[in-house]
């Protein structure tokens, strides 16, 4: 799936060394299918050659307004009128301060400035040393090009090119990448606050030892991305899994069932839809030695006794907020066999208005899945696709499925 399928984007570069990360940006951009047409402002050629952008986007680069190429001489309106985005990474604190004044004595911010407001966005990627980062001046800029329309993206923190450390780095190739793609997304869920637990619980038997599952959380990340791209504020309570948190969710992260719920069970009351897609362990081991079991050569082996661990699904779905509608619950089934019979009981045990079921085995570490989706009326299946797509139509599907929408 290329996520920028048909997408023309004017990438601006403007004065810095973050310059260098245009390249890979440029490249990341068209990889998702899009076309992009370079624009750059005299600083940014001191900094990167027009020539590798142009190998990079196939494409000649535009730096100046008095360009003969085009036939009307007019490259600000025409560059402008084809985009479906101007994208300005990097984004100098000079170029903030040129937009917050309407400057137009060069073609970047000319084209900035001549362009249809309400059809071609604007997204900035500040890069800057910190200390002009935190300049009011700077602040004052951004504020105000926020004002007048421009989608500010954050800046990172770290190293500087400049041997200081702290704000104002621009965000890294992929990050911008995924903004971008987010900036796109519908905004189906706007409004809403969505809680997601994913991966596996971790219960421990001693110290060092402990019972876990195959479970990967890749479906369940992947669902908390897309509900972010859709607009919604997102928490994801994670058990022990080492992916990447997605950009914009806030992660919290447990081990075991008991500190899931601990931790999802308060956020609920805030949200108003809760996922679940964690493989919550079952039962715990009843005790948890605080020091390592030994094998002591006498041919002995333990004997461990369970406890059941709470369903956190079930105390959420019961909560008051989720029986008068205010919150709405998603469960998760993975099953061996028979989906339909099990998901279909599953979701009536659980008191949930929406039961998701796929298979256990065909997709514990996969990029890919197939789901059932099991409600009052009956069910529908998503076809096998990847966990990003799945994650998408299970957001819309829920979107549809909220209070005051309608599919
Ligand atoms: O494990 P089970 O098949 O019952 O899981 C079904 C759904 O219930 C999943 O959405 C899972 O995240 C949730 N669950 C839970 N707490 C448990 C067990 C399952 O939230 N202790």
């Amino acid at each position: 799936m290329k996520e920028l399928a048909g997408k023309h984007i004017v990438l601006g570069l403007s004065g810095g060394v973050a310059c260098y990360k245009s390249a890979e940006l440029c490249r990341a951009l068209i990889k998702e299918g899009a076309t992009v047409q370079v624009v750059m402002t005299e600083a940014a050629a001191q900094f990167i050659t027009p020539v590798t952008m142009q190998a990079l986007s196939n494409r000649p680069v535009y730096g100046s307004q008095w360009d003969a190429r085009e036939a009307n001489n007019m490259p600000h309106i025409n560059l402008s009128r084809e985009a479906d985005a101007i994208l300005i990474a990097p984004c100098s604190a000079d170029f903030v301060a040129r937009l917050a004044q309407g400057r137009a004595d060069e073609l970047l911010s000319l084209l900035c400035l001549a362009r249809p407001q309400e059809r071609v966005p604007l997204l900035l990627a500040p890069a800057m040393n910190r200390e002009m980062w935190a300049h009011p001046a700077t602040q004052r800029n951004l504020a105000q090009v926020a004002q007048d329309g421009a989608t500010v993206l954050a800046v990172g923190n770290g190293d500087q090119a400049c041997g200081e450390t702290g704000d104002g780095r621009m965000l890294e190739p992929a990050e911008l990448l995924e903004e971008v793609i987010a900036f796109f997304t519908p905004k189906l869920l706007a409004g809403q606050k969505v809680l997601v637990t994913a991966g596996p619980t971790f219960e421990s038997i001693d110290p060092v030892r402990g019972i876990t599952n195959h479970s990967s959380g890749k479906m369940g990340f992947a669902i908390a991305r897309a509900a972010r791209e859709a607009g919604a504020e997102v928490t994801l309570v994670a058990g022990p899994v080492h992916l990447p948190t997605p950009r914009g969710v806030q992660r919290i992260n447990v081990r075991s069932a008991q500190e899931m719920l601990a931790a999802a069970e308060p956020r609920a009351q805030q949200a108003t839809v809760f996922i679940a897609t964690a493989a919550v362990a079952d039962w715990r081991p009843a005790t948890q030695a605080d020091q390592k079991i030994k094998k002591d050569g006498s041919g002995q082996t333990p004997v461990l006794g369970f406890v059941e661990n709470p369903d956190i699904l079930a105390t959420v779905a019961q909560s008051p907020r989720a029986r008068a509608g205010s919150l709405f619950c998603v469960g998760f089934a993975a099953e061996s066999h028979d989906l339909l019979a099990h998901a279909s009981a599953k979701r009536e045990r659980k008191g949930v208005p929406l039961l998701v079921g796929n298979i256990g085995p065909a997709t514990f570490g996969q990029d890919d899945n197939a789901l059932l989706l099991v409600d009052a009326t009956g069910h529908r299946e998503l076809p096998r696709a990847s966990k990003r797509t799945l994650a998408r139509q299970l957001v819309a599907e829920i979107a549809t499925r909220l209070p005051g929408r309608h599919a």
